[in-house]
């Protein structure tokens, strides 16, 4: 995208934001690709390397060789513990620091706008994270890193240490219920903003997608911005085909000089 061409909607989008009274940002896994972390339906996303089909909920409890698959790609590295905020998580912190973030909806498990500084109380995941696995036997919860450190040392299946039940993680796989207290708030928020902001996501998983449908419905503003099209863009107000980085940061600068 031409540089006059960013800088005018960034400022468009800074304008938005400052008149808003309550912003919602929404964020797909396109705002951690620039963490280092594949997204799903990009040109080498994860899923040209898995097939989906293996990620059912269904499927891994039944089916052991569908488990091993599944915790070989959540145990890859930098998709759980070691990938980094990157500018646009910052970028969105820095409008909750300014007091402009009402809240963030992810679809993302990476933890990634609680460790750029949203307060966990601020980030609704809606497909759960990866921060514990949970025993569907006995209930034990373990964090992450001590099952990386068993899937790093070779265990393919790691089970429960208690009861020896099956370990699943936290995030929800499909065909698996999504928390139903996280889902009803931030289809509650969704609905309650004025201004909603997507970042980095297809808009093609749904519940999560009903969320700009129901701020849209409400009246909010829609901001979409994303390297590749939505079924949104056409109710987007502003729509910034760019990279999200460069973009939140350009935004959040405007946003900033306006406050002062
Ligand atoms: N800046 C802006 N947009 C980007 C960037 C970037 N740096 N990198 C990727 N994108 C865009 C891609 O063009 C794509 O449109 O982000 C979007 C990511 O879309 P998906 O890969 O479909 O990810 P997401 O929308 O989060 O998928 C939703 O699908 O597989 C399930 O549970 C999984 O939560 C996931 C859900």
């Amino acid at each position: 995208m031409a540089e006059d061409s960013l800088d005018a909607l960034a400022q468009e989008v800074a304008e938005l934001i400052i008149n808003a009274k309550k912003l919602v940002v929404f964020t797909g896994a396109g705002i951690s690709t620039e963490s280092g972390i594949p997204d799903f339906r990009s040109p080498g996303g994860i899923w040209s390397r898995f097939d989906p089909d293996d990620f059912t909920y269904q499927k891994f409890v039944s089916d052991p060789e569908s488990r091993r698959k599944q915790w070989r790609m959540l145990g890859e590295g930098h998709l759980t513990t070691l990938a980094e905020p990157n500018l646009a998580h910052y970028a969105v912190a820095e409008l909750d620091e300014m007091g402009r973030l009402d809240c963030v909806i992810t679809q993302n498990i990476d933890h990634l706008h609680q460790k750029a500084g949203v307060p966990a109380g601020k980030v609704f995941e809606l497909h759960g994270n990866m921060q514990q696995a949970v025993c569907l036997g006995c209930g034990q919860l373990y964090p992450f890193e001590q099952i990386k450190l068993r899937l790093d040392k070779g265990e393919e299946i790691p089970d429960c240490e208690a009861c020896h039940g099956m370990l699943k993680p936290n995030a929800v796989l499909f065909g698996e219920q999504l928390p139903y207290d996280v889902l009803t708030e931030a289809s509650n928020r969704s609905s309650g903003c004025d201004l909603f902001i997507v970042i980095g996501s297809t808009l093609v998983v749904y519940p999560a997608a009903y969320m700009p449908i129901y701020a849209v419905q409400a009246g909010a503003r829609l901001v979409i911005v994303n390297l590749s099209s939505t079924p949104m863009d056409r109710e987007a107000d502003v729509l910034i085909n760019a990279k999200a980085g460069e973009t939140m940061t350009r935004i959040v600068e405007r946003v900033r000089g306006m406050v002062k």
